[in-house]
């Protein structure tokens, strides 16, 4: 988020209660920021992981007629083979590996830091390391990103890591959005990832 063109202002922080040793990344749907989710978060903390909410560059949004509004990248349409912008996506990554690189720089370990987001915000990723684990979950009432959207991610996924590493959950009745059930999902995947150490 440093440099070039990004207008975004720093990322929102949930900071440990004790010495640091492992870091969230989560990136925010398109026209959100990250306010609301370093409050999700605040709200499952566990007190050596920093969790880092990043507000996403304004920009024209071109499925929202031009809007201009917080987005990762532009998106064009929301089908499957709907023509998707690479250089962009790629660039966003880009600006994203730089918070991570900067938490290595830091000292956490990078098998310490999870990375990801909600809804755009799972977007932007160069190069999946092949040795990570991944929880994805999805609302079986999304009007947005219909559940078989997660479906078909979920078995592409399977084919970049260990199959035994992807976990897909749903949610009865859950819309574009999260519920606290998932929340507590989170939580239970990121500090079985992540455990304190001394
Ligand atoms: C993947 O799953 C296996 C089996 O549960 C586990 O031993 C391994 O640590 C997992 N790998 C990662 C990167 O979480």
């Amino acid at each position: 988020m440093c440099g070039n063109n990004m207008s975004a202002p720093l990322p929102t922080i949930v900071p440990a209660a004790q010495k640091v040793s492992a870091v969230v990344i989560f990136l925010h749907g398109l026209g959100d920021t990250g306010h609301g989710w370093a409050e999700a978060f605040a709200g499952i903390k566990s007190s050596h992981i920093k969790y880092i909410c990043p507000h996403a560059p304004v920009m024209p949004v071109t499925l929202n007629m031009k809007t201009t509004m917080p987005s990762w990248f532009d998106i064009i349409g929301l089908s499957p083979d709907s023509q998707e912008n690479e250089n962009v996506i790629k660039e966003a990554a880009e600006n994203i590996k730089v918070l991570i690189d900067q938490e290595v720089k830091n000292g956490i370990l990078s098998n310490r830091i999870i990375f990801r987001g909600f809804s755009q915000g799972g977007g932007p990723i160069n190069g999946v390391n092949k040795d990570i684990s991944i929880l994805q979950c999805h609302g079986d009432c999304d009007p947005l990103v219909p559940l078989m959207f997660g479906s078909l991610t979920v078995e592409k996924l399977k084919t970049l890591v260990n199959p035994v590493n992807v976990t897909f959950k749903t949610y009865e009745g859950m819309m574009h959005s999260s519920c606290k059930q998932e929340m507590m999902d989170v939580k239970q995947f990121i500090d079985k990832l992540l455990p304190p150490v001394d």
